[in-house]
């Protein structure tokens, strides 16, 4: 992960070039540093911790610079680790992971030289200040060719001043131009702005950047010319609405986020490609991390019940490393709210190599995934901020449930789904009790959550959202499967969340319930079924509105986030940067 940015302009570059590390904040807030080109040398600031830590920059003189957000891989957080690393004539930031550090340090030590840090990065300004004997582009291309693993670099020469060479090989990459000014970043918001035109560098690509012009240059080392992407610039919703962080705005915002990810396949002429590959499908598969994954685990249940097409739901971290089986007419869906996450893109990568149509679904236009995959399907939840995601997994799911819908034997009306769009904020007005729930939770040794049929998919999800923020253990588990073990730890300070929305399956459920509250645990109930509401053992219940049962999981994540939310408040920490987290994984 980690955010990296670089100016080159007749302004002032440290004060820009601090705007675009907050707005890249989301990618890693380990610590931060800008260096810019002055006075023929370099003028440093690091910080351990947040952006904010770098103000002011006053002291920072210089029209062209670089700077960094740092998520950390090697080494510790703090300032000596963070970047720019600067060695010789060289200042470097880097987003990625160099695999083979250790033999090209060792490389470095044997010649005497000294790191000042713990970090993969700092080998590469090491390698560039040996390499380089005044022609700068071929020695960044010499040093790369060197570099195995993944990585976005800009780089400074302070004896080619007013000039940053960027490359790119498997970390996010954009570079921004407009009149006497240029600018480049790991990701749009960091860069678009009134009249600046943005080009994407792909894999093996370099730019040379100056005030103004900038140059591309492909793999073999060929001058190539570039179009710019179309992007709507709507500016940087960074406001919170009055909220006093994001992520309760973007838990209220999930309403709209289904409202404008639902697509009716039937009727939208638009998909006719991707509908034509969905009717001759026998075989899908779903590769996906985190909360995306879940939203998978949704997918296969509303898939294979709707549609009778078997579904697989696989860890992208371990798609490739499982020899995947592609048989004819499968069609496999890479789910990605960034469409930068490394092990996404490298699973999605593994199944169009053994013969898959790839169809993306990201949230981010011109992400990675969309320039790879075969058929695009963008959800529109908006950008979201907080590094829990919570309206980008509603998307998600109605987007898929869409997938479904369109695909299923029985050819349900539309409105079956659209109508969540209500259902969604009737639930939102119907969490009052989750502020009476928090404090009763927040001093649990662990949380379980249990799920049976598709309610399994919230359960993995209310649990890491709650690990994620509050730092509190949780498990998500199938109603089913706690008594095989797991029961052991259940006592009577182990509150236990239960989802239940299927009627035909709640009997099974209600068991699990019973064998919990017999060993003294506290349970609280999701519902959308009323005739459960005062159930024997059960003091704490959120009713949600009755709905079409399969697609549930749109209705009982909204208090399970908000439970989430409020828990980690309640514990005095920050929901929008939980701790070791960023909101974008760019390293596998
Ligand atoms: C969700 O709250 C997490 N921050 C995380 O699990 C996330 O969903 C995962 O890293 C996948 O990200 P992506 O959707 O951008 O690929």
């Amino acid at each position: 992960m980690c955010g990296i940015v670089g100016y080159c302009g007749h302004k002032n570059a440290a004060p820009i070039l601090l705007e675009g590390l907050k707005k890249l904040e989301y990618r890693g807030y380990d610590s931060a540093g800008i260096a810019t080109l002055c006075g023929g040398g370099f003028c440093l600031k690091r910080c351990k911790g947040r952006v904010d830590g770098l103000v002011p920059v006053s002291e920072l003189a210089g029209k062209t610079g670089i700077g960094h957000t740092r998520w950390a891989t090697h080494g510790a957080p703090t300032e000596e680790n963070a970047h720019p690393h600067c060695y010789g004539r060289f200042a470097v930031v880097h987003n990625g992971i160099i695999e083979n550090e250790a033999l090209l340090k060792e490389e470095c030590l044997l010649r005497g030289e000294h790191f000042a840090s713990e970090t993969d990065s700092e080998v590469i300004a090491h390698l560039l200040e040996e390499g380089f004997a005044g022609d700068l582009l071929g020695c960044v291309r010499k040093v790369c060719a060197r570099l195995r693993g993944s990585y976005a670099l800009a780089i400074l020469c302070s004896a080619e001043p007013d000039k940053i060479i960027a490359v790119r090989e498997k970390s996010p990459l954009i570079v921004g131009a407009r009149r006497k000014e240029c600018f480049l970043a790991s990701d749009l918001p960091a860069i678009a702005g009134e009249g600046v035109e943005v080009y994407a560098l792909a894999d093996g690509e370099a730019a040379c950047i100056g005030a103004g012009e900038v140059k591309f240059y492909g793999k073999t080392g060929a001058e190539v010319q570039k179009t710019p992407v179309i992007y709507d610039f709507e500016g940087e919703n960074a406001e919170k609405g009055g909220y006093t962080h994001y992520m309760e705005k973007e838990i209220g915002e999930v309403p709209a986020s289904i409202a404008n990810s639902l697509i009716d396949f039937s009727s939208e002429s638009r998909y006719s490609d991707f509908c034509k590959v969905l009717c001759q499908t026998y075989y899908i598969q779903i590769i996906a991390c985190g909360t995306a994954y879940h939203s998978g685990i949704a997918a296969k249940y509303a898939m294979e019940r709707l549609a009778r097409i078997p579904v697989e739901v696989c860890i992208a971290s371990e798609y490739r490393y499982r020899d995947p089986i592609i048989s004819p007419h499968t069609l496999v869906f890479a789910v990605s709210q960034s469409g930068e996450t490394a092990d996404t893109l490298a699973a999605a990568q593994c199944a169009r190599e053994r013969g898959a149509l790839v169809a993306a679904i990201t949230n981010v236009p011109y992400s990675s995934l969309t320039r790879m995959a075969d058929f695009v399907l963008f959800t529109h939840a908006g950008r979201e901020i907080a590094v829990a995601a919570t309206k980008s997994y509603a998307a998600q799911l109605a987007l898929l449930f869409s997938v479904a819908l369109f695909l299923s034997k029985e050819r349900l009306p539309f409105s079956v789904l659209s109508d969540f769009v209500e259902l969604s904020r009737h639930t939102l007005s119907r969490c009052f009790c989750i502020a009476d729930w928090a404090p009763r939770m927040k001093e649990a040794k662990s949380v379980f959550f249990l799920g049976r049929g598709v309610d399994y998919c919230n359960a993995l999800e209310g649990s890491l959202k709650l690990k994620e923020i509050s730092y509190l253990p949780s498990e998500g588990y199938p109603a089913g499967e706690l008594k095989h073990g797991t029961l052991a730890l259940v006592d009577d300070r182990t509150p236990i969340v239960v989802l239940l929305t299927q009627r035909a399956l709640a009997e099974k459920t209600m068991n699990a319930v019973h064998e919990v509250v017999s060993r003294g645990a506290e349970v609280f109930l999701v519902t959308s079924l009323p005739e459960y509401v005062g159930a024997e053992g059960i003091r704490s219940v959120c009713l949600l509105p009755e709905c079409a049962e399969i697609f549930s999981p749109l209705l009982s994540v909204i208090p399970l986030q908000l439970l989430a939310y409020r828990v980690a408040v309640l514990r005095g920490y920050d929901p929008d940067k939980p701790r070791n987290l960023a909101k974008s994984v760019t390293v596998e």
